[in-house]
């Protein structure tokens, strides 16, 4: 059941549909975004994420409490705005303003704007027009973009994006950041990455890694972040595509002392394991031609020796998150698992003991061998083929899966 939630200084309109915006209130109550004055009111991108068959949401950066709205026009000649929260106030932010926009057609070309207002003074900031395309689950073809271990390098953020192709969507697949130290880390981590625009023509869905989930300011990251379902696990369909998105928690138990009692996922796995069972029922889930699982954290790896986690050990792969999903994973006929986190990309085909093959993306560097690669994905009726490139635009590997459906 989706649920409305609103806390502390978060700014969320909604038009339509439902919201669920998880507590931000160290993201929006830097004392550096509250003191300024003066200077431009908009300070990063219009940054559109988790796109849907009817909106997407929208998130970007101000410098001092504002007032926000999105207006939106589509191909079509139809206009609209989104100007109020669940409970209706204006969207409005010290250091963020977050909208959430709704009732749109599914597969339609559309554009949007931000108009953002000083809440003192009469400044006024309007963002250009942004075009995005609402997610089309009926279309006969989708394509899609997958980065991973970013780590904050910014070289490496630049070259991605200047590689990278637009999309129905771009999947950042984890470990976007090193460890949420501070919270001034967040915004231009999460919204302006490499000083990039990366949502132009490629909307965003994020998929938690580890070290996401790193550090005193980690419990703060969800509210900049938009996902469909407002939990960092999720499902959508885009044309003949399935995608499941899980999250793999961290790479040690949670009862490590690295990680100071700040986590659970222990918890969080047995609940995804009972939300998986019933997705996978759902008809737009049991019926598509292809299935595709999203998680930082690989479920396979080629070394699956037990780690000495007192001695610096760490997984490699989610034994924990495999033997909570894996049998559902399995009813599912999940084709591949998309994943991250071991900085070396690798193909792993599907066997007798895992019928899902375990696709790997690189690492944060821009060239060695941890270097980075990124994910092009596209499926029609007759195949769905994953390239995976390296910014040298090498072809390092090439999987092609029939329909199942
Ligand atoms: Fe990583
Ligand atoms: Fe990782």
């Amino acid at each position: 059941m989706k649920r409305r939630r609103f806390l502390g200084h978060l700014a969320a309109g909604a038009v339509g549909g439902t919201l669920a915006a998880p507590a931000a209130a160290a993201a929006a109550s830097s004392p550096a975004a509250t003191a300024s004055t003066t200077g431009p009111l908009v300070v990063t991108p219009l940054v559109l994420m988790a796109p849907r068959p009817d909106g997407l949401e929208a998130v970007w950066a101000v410098s001092r409490l504002c007032r926000g709205r999105l207006e939106w026009q589509g191909e079509d000649g139809t206009t609209g705005m989104a100007a109020t929260d669940p409970f209706g106030f204006v969207p409005q932010g010290a250091k963020l303003l977050r909208v959430r926009l709704g009732g749109l057609l599914p597969g339609r070309a559309y554009r949007v704007r931000a108009v953002t207002s000083a809440t003192e003074g009469d400044a006024t900031e309007t963002t250009p027009w942004k075009p995005f395309r609402t997610l089309d689950p009926q279309g006969a073809s989708t394509s899609f973009v997958v980065w991973n271990d970013t780590h904050v390098n910014d070289a490496t953020l630049r070259e991605l994006h200047e590689q990278t192709p637009a999309a129905d969507f771009l999947l950042w697949n984890g470990d976007t950041c090193n460890d949420w130290k501070s919270d001034d880390l967040l915004v231009p981590t999460l919204l302006h990455p490499g000083r990039c625009d990366i949502t132009s023509g490629r909307p965003l869905n994020l998929v938690w890694g580890n070290h996401d989930v790193r550090g005193q300011h980690a419990y703060a990251m969800p509210g900049l972040v938009a996902t469909p379902s407002g939990r960092p696990f999720y499902a959508f369909r885009s044309g003949p595509v399935a995608f499941i998105c899980l999250h793999t928690g961290e790479d040690k138990p949670d009862s490590h002392p690295g990680f100071g009692g700040r986590v659970a996922f222990d918890a969080l796995r047995r609940e995804q394991a009972g939300w998986l069972a019933e997705t996978i029922r759902r008809p737009e889930f049991a019926a598509a031609p292809y299935r595709v699982v999203f998680c930082h954290i690989p479920l396979r790896w080629r070394d699956e020796s037990p780690q000495d986690y007192a001695r610096g050990g760490f997984d490699r792969h989610s034994g924990r998150s495999r033997a909570a999903w894996h049998d559902a994973l399995v009813a599912w006929k999940t084709q591949v698992i998309i994943s991250g986190h071991t900085h070396q990309t690798h193909w792993m085909p599907p066997t007798a003991e895992f019928p899902y093959g375990q696709l790997i993306g690189g690492g944060p560097a821009t060239r060695g061998a941890r270097a980075a690669t990124w994910m092009d994905g596209r499926a029609d009726a007759r195949r769905l083929q994953l390239v995976v490139r390296d910014l040298d635009r090498r072809v390092i590997h090439d999987v092609e899966l029939p329909p199942l459906a």
